[in-house]
């Protein structure tokens, strides 16, 4: 709170709103009472100007290219932590211990195994199906199996939610993609860190082991770190929406998982290496910056622009960074969807279109030429996003039940459709 007040005035009626203030970031205007103070509604689709919640798990400063993860630069965290340590410090507040992380680790590790019947409601999906189709309803289905970790109001049925939904998720989405092409699952293994074990139940098959190299270990772990939370997100508003009405958490990351999926979002690093692809090479790239200008046409830059960043997104840095040491271990540096991603950014950040609309790389420019190297197909990249940000989704998700100030979310409308009429029987129509 600060001592500062908005002033509002409506047809010669003046009203007054508090100004609230956070531990860092633009103050707010506390319009709590603005509907039965004035019987207006503020209209704000899209909420680019409304806070929806107080949070104190990720903060981000667009215009500093500034990501916090509970106060700690995101640079630091993909540099020295790693991601089970990052999910320990998003769901707790606080860095671990290390007795606090071997617990963390040891309860994440022994909770990866799907119930075994889940197997036969992988296999009633196509075979062709999309893995967010699959893991859509798997998430969902979870609910169904786990009855004893869904009752909401059960402090300690929460934890035990998050730590499953944590550790299972890489099982579910290593399974979706095991099952499209066709292969039998691989169960996980309880002796690898949680990117090796993801990378095994992907690419093992039982003829043959998998050896994890260790330069992809870590860069599918920070690929997770920099995906793990968002603030808030569609996605993530998505999941305290749904979890606004009490719905169990599975039920509530399922909405997550299908919010992600829309290539605005989380869709938006397999439609991106889909466009570099179709560039195909360094000369075509005119021809797409100019399609991006072009008003008349849909077409636009994917893993360009972001709603919050306006100077550059800090994960953009770092992912390109890892790009470059998963390609120079592979021996694949001259690949040329690289180089058309290169140069594509070389030469968008020197045109006047880009410079005034503040469009920058974001983080899904360069993970999918990560997961592509690493051997995933397109269709496992929004996959991979939605494991990570399980993570920062539970962890919205605990602080909004933890909250006691909670209520059901209900945004209201400027209703434009028609006035009250009468019914006229069909055979009238
Ligand atoms: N290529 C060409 N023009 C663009 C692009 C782009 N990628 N992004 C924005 N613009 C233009 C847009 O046409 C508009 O121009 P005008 O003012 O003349 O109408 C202006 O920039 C502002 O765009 P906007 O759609 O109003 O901005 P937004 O904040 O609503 O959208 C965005 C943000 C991320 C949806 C958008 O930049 C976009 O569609 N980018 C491509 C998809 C993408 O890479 N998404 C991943 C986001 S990062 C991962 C995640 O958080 O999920």
């Amino acid at each position: 709170m600060t001592d500062r007040i908005a002033k509002l005035e409506i047809d010669g009626e003046s009203y007054e709103f508090p100004v609230l203030s956070g531990s860092v970031g633009p103050d707010v205007i506390d319009i709590r009472t603005l509907y039965a103070k004035t019987g207006h509604f503020t209209f704000d689709p899209g909420y680019t100007s409304t806070g929806s919640t107080e949070s104190a798990i990720t903060y981000i400063d667009g215009n500093q290219g500034t990501l916090l993860y509970r106060g700690y630069p995101i640079e630091q965290l993909a540099e020295k932590s790693s991601f089970l340590e990052v999910s320990y410090l998003l769901l707790n507040g606080e860095l671990p211990s290390k007795a606090e992380f071997a617990e963390f680790e040891e309860k994440i590790t022994r909770h990866t195994m799907l119930h075994e019947q889940m197997v036969k409601f992988f296999e009633g999906f196509r075979r062709d199906a999309h893995p967010m189709a699959i893991i859509c309803g798997a998430v969902g289905a979870m609910s169904a199996f786990y009855h004893d970790s869904t009752d909401i109001t059960d402090p300690k049925q929460r934890v035990i939610a998050s730590h499953r939904l944590i550790a299972k998720m890489p099982t579910i989405a290593a399974w979706a993609y095991k099952y499209s092409v066709g292969q039998p699952f691989i169960y996980p293994r309880n002796d690898l860190g949680f990117a090796a074990n993801f990378l095994r139940m992907c690419f093992a098959v039982p003829a043959e082991e998998y050896v994890v190299s260790p330069t992809m270990a870590r860069a599918m772990d920070r690929i997770f770190t920099l995906h793990a939370d968002h603030e808030q997100n569609a996605s993530t508003s998505t999941v305290r929406l749904a979890g606004s009405s009490h719905a169990n958490p599975f039920a509530c990351i399922a909405s997550g998982v299908a919010s992600l999926w829309g290539p605005a979002h989380g869709g938006a690093n397999e439609a991106c290496l889909n466009m570099l692809r179709e560039i195909g090479s360094v000369d075509r790239i005119p021809e797409f910056i100019a399609r991006a200008k072009d008003k008349n046409d849909p077409f636009r830059l994917m893993g360009f622009g972001h709603r919050v960043y306006k100077n550059f997104d800090p994960r953009a840095k770092v992912m390109q960074q890892t790009a470059h040491e998963v390609l120079s271990e592979l021996g694949v540096e001259n690949n040329p969807t690289l180089q058309v991603a290169q140069e594509l950014e070389r030469i968008a950040l020197e045109d006047d279109y880009f410079i005034e609309k503040k469009l920058y790389p974001n983080v899904d420019f360069y993970s999918g030429i990560i997961l592509d190297a690493i051997g995933f197909p397109t269709s496992m990249f929004t996959a991979i996003f939605a494991m990570a940000r399980t993570v920062g989704w539970i962890s919205q998700w605990k602080e909004m039940i933890d909250d006691p100030k909670q209520k059901i979310g209900r945004p209201r409308q400027l209703y434009t459709g028609a006035t009250t009429r009468d019914y006229t029987d069909i055979s009238d129509r």
